[in-house]
């Protein structure tokens, strides 16, 4: 039970879930995840921030009765409605029957379809910088549509210096006993930030930037998310993380991502990636599709400036995980990429560089090199591999000058 003042009368009452294997079905949870939800104590009113999944729901009604166990809640602030946060809200109307649910026309809407929650003064609806009075102690709505749904909304509270950011700055990690993150080793968190932000909200990056710069003058000495650490010393830094993948901008290294059947592209994957290393770059990842985990290829094609894709023909088409990735690559509107394709044919000699090439059109990534090889590595393929590896790296030349 990691129940926390935060600051005077602002309460941490979150849970961890160390069961789930798969966060939103897809992304794995290798440290676990925590649903952050707050108190915040007027002198008159009592409001919730945010609920927990339904899972996790019984300790919950704990730590919120540890808090509150002789008051009333009188609001609860719904700042994002993905179930990861709502799914609790029938449970918390159930309990405190006269409880006001306080959100924006669109996350009242989204409650009534999800919960069928409804009834005379169930609702507060508020627009963006309206604000409720507890008694001595304000509570401001900030609307930031898209970080992470259309309805999201941030809430700060002036005389505390404490932002309640929703999914903006949350990171996976369960919490495994502090709540700030000056009481705890964050460097677990903070590579999870990176995975976090990638699989999750990396699809609304100039939304993101928006956000960022509609809360850029609050006066600030805690971002409260929805998941993972409470920020106070390690805010600037945590800021300026997100800031920096909101705009796509990549720290220097070779990502390759190859999908291969029989391991004749596999050995095409090596030989480039030697090449690339001989000419001096150092950091080089390399994913094998059908071993590596989604989430942490999409993380590794964030982080870094240069992807380079490579896939065996599977029936006309890419190999599926391959596939599979690229559609990531493409649903987050990847850009600022030096972008490069490896394929192998056997009967198709055209048809997994065309699919690629279509990808790169889309995206509107330029291809800065392209190899094709028959069947296995033959006598040709050792020098186009040195050229591929040349134009890939004087692509990462022009673009870290830029
Ligand atoms: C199930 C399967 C389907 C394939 N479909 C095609 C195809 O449609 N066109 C083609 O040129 N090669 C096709 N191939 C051949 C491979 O793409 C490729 O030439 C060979 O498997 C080498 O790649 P790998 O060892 O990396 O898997 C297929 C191979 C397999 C096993
Ligand atoms: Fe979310
Ligand atoms: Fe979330």
């Amino acid at each position: 039970m990691n129940i926390k003042e935060i600051v005077k009368d602002i309460f941490y009452v979150g849970v961890n879930d160390r069961v789930k294997h798969r966060f939103e079905a897809l992304w794995q949870l290798p440290y676990g995840v925590s649903y952050n939800s707050y108190i915040v104590a007027g002198n008159e009113k009592l409001a919730l921030i945010d609920t927990v999944c339904i899972e996790e729901v019984r300790q919950y009604f704990n730590n919120i009765g540890s808090i509150a166990s002789d008051r009333t809640i009188d609001y609860l602030v719904v700042n994002h409605m993905e179930p990861d946060h709502s799914a609790s809200i029938p449970e918390i109307v159930m309990a405190y029957p006269d409880i006001r649910i306080v959100g924006n026309s669109k996350t009242i809407e989204m409650i009534k379809g999800f919960y069928h929650i409804d009834g005379p003064d169930r609702y507060l609806e508020v627009k963006d910088g309206d604000s409720i009075d507890l008694g001595g102690r304000t509570l401001r709505f900030y609307l930031t549509p898209m970080v992470h749904w259309p309805e999201t909304m941030m809430t700060h509270v002036e005389d505390a210096r404490v932002l309640f950011s929703g999914d903006a700055f949350g990171t996976f990690g369960a919490l495994n006993g502090a709540v700030i993150d000056r009481d705890m080793e964050t460097d677990v968190h903070i590579s999870e930030m990176y995975r976090y932000y990638s699989c999750i909200v990396g699809k609304y990056g100039r939304f993101v930037e928006k956000a960022i710069q509609k809360l850029a003058a609050l006066p600030l000495s805690y971002i409260c998310p929805t998941h993972g650490p409470v920020w106070n010393e390690k805010i600037t830094e945590v800021v300026e993380l997100v800031a920096r993948l909101a705009a796509y901008k990549s720290e220097p290294g070779v990502v390759i991502v190859y999908g291969s059947m029989y391991g004749n592209t596999a050995e095409v994957a090596e030989m480039i990636a030697r090449e690339i290393a001989a000419l001096g770059i150092k950091r080089i990842i390399m994913h094998n599709a059908s071993h590596s985990d989604m989430s942490c290829m999409i993380t590794d094609a964030f982080r870094y400036s240069t992807l380079i894709v490579g896939s065996a023909t599977y029936s006309m088409r890419l190999f599926p995980e391959v596939e599979s990735f690229m559609n990531a690559m493409e649903t987050r509107e990847i850009k600022n990429k030096v972008f490069a394709t490896f394929s192998n044919f056997t009967w198709a000699a055209g048809a997994v560089t065309g699919k690629l090439k279509e990808y790169a059109e889309r995206m509107k990534l330029p291809v800065s090199a392209s190899l094709l090889v028959k069947q296995s590595a033959g006598a040709s393929t050792p020098v186009e591999v040195k050229e591929f590896a040349l134009q890939v790296v004087e692509a990462m030349k022009t673009m870290e000058e830029a």
